[in-house]
């Protein structure tokens, strides 16, 4: 029997594995490394070399799409890159993460002393920014904002210590209600320059399990150091938060009263819809990302096509994907996919689904329940920043390219 087994590539550009692997968590070396990164136009780091950069000052890539769903984890080279803004120049062990603001007592450590004090944690969860699938808005109207596709996501495991543990030591006050974090990097934006900052709420950095922590201090990832465009020395990862409120390169932990006034926590991670200051005013920083989900390889199997993809539960503590369902007659009737083994809190799940197609005119659509309830909805408005657009991916069977 005719057996074609040719794989389809929902995004172009050829793709070469680097073929990382999951490795134990390696202790803190302690060794001096240095991000040559000065400038924006600093060279691709290697490892990362396989993205498809949207845009290459400052770094913002995503992983060919069949490759992103091999793996449950995703290998460190096809995780994407955010950056608002240059890598900063870090000198490890002159870098120092300081904690202050409404604390008993205000403290700072060097990347070191942080492993060598606190008990080690590590925890599995997913990034995802909140501009993916940004480039479908555009489809409507023109939005901001790099034209990411389904790649800005990745499944990895973040080792380092609790924070929590580190706001205990510092003695958290009576009044405190959200932790700001900022970044090393300098954001430039007209004639100003700032750091990347996020900031999120002390209850959800509070509210943690042996298995899951609130937030980590991450100093490792999939098993190796971060690397400088991962946040080299040191990152907040803040599971089931859309990727902003996870800072890169952290260097000051501030605990406050209310929200980061941060332009990235207090301006940009927003969802608006007419974009005025008085709404971005009046509008509370997104935090957790919403239910999503998307295909990613097709594969034709005797007449028959074989698609994978990856869904996302969203993110809130004990939430998981409870079905994927594809059409192929635009949602008039729907079928059930075939969901991966490997699930845990915070972290995406890999699905699988054969179809037949009788109409090449047709479009394949996708969508995700979850365990909350949650389903991703036929469309979604329009918002000028273009965040969390969790519509049903529909992919034209045409641009599966058999
Ligand atoms: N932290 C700093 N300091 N600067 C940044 O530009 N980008 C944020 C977040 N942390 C950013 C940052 C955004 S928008 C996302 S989605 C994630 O980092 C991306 O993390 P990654 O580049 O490791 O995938």
């Amino acid at each position: 029997m005719n057996h074609i087994r040719r794989r389809h590539f929902i995004s172009s550009s050829a793709f070469a594995f680097a073929g990382a692997a999951v490795s134990s968590f390696l202790p803190w070396s302690g060794a001096s490394r240095i991000s040559a990164s000065t400038w924006d136009e600093a060279p691709i780091d290697p490892a990362k070399a396989d993205l498809i950069y949207r845009t290459r000052a400052p770094r913002n890539g995503e992983p060919k799409l069949q490759k992103l769903v091999e793996h449950w984890i995703t290998p460190t080279p096809q995780f994407y890159i955010r950056s608002h803004g240059a890598n900063p120049a870090i000198v490890a062990d002159a870098f120092r993460v300081s904690i202050e603001g409404m604390v008993e007592k205000p403290l700072g450590f060097s990347i070191a002393e942080l492993i060598e004090k606190f008990p080690k944690s590590s925890c599995t969860c997913t990034l995802s920014c909140a501009g993916i699938r940004r480039y479908e808005f555009n489809k409507v109207k023109e939005v901001k904002g790099v034209a990411w596709q389904e790649g800005p996501i990745g499944n990895a495991v973040w080792s380092g210590v609790r924070l929590s543990d580190v706001l205990k030591a510092a003695g958290i006050k009576a009044e405190a209600k959200h932790v700001w974090f900022e970044g090393a990097d300098e954001v430039v934006d007209g004639k100003t320059t700032f750091p990347f900052g996020g900031s999120v709420p002390l209850t959800k950095l509070l509210e943690e399990e042996s298995s899951m922590p609130g937030a980590l201090l991450a100093t490792h990832m999939n098993g190796e150091p971060l690397l400088p465009d991962h946040g080299y020395p040191i990152r907040t990862i803040v599971p089931g938060y859309i990727g902003a409120r996870s800072v890169k390169w952290l260097r000051k932990i501030v605990v406050s009263d209310k929200p980061s006034p941060n332009h990235f926590t207090a301006d940009v991670y927003k969802m608006v819809y007419s974009g005025t200051p008085v709404e971005i005013d009046e509008t509370a920083p997104i935090y957790r990302y919403p239910v999503n989900a998307a295909l990613c390889s097709a594969e034709k199997r005797e007449g028959k096509i074989h698609l994978q993809g990856y869904a996302l539960p969203t993110g809130r503590k004990g939430c998981s994907i409870s079905r994927v369902e594809t059409s192929t007659d635009n949602g008039t009737s729907w079928t059930a996919a075939t969901l991966g083994k490997e699930a845990g809190d915070f972290c995406w799940q890999l699905w699988s689904a054969t179809v037949t197609i009788a109409n090449a005119e047709t479009d394949i659509c996708v969508r995700a329940t979850d365990s909350l309830g949650n389903t991703m909805p036929e469309t979604v408005p329009w918002n000028p920043k273009g965040y969390l657009y969790n519509a049903w991916h529909k992919v034209p069977v045409s641009r599966l390219e058999f």
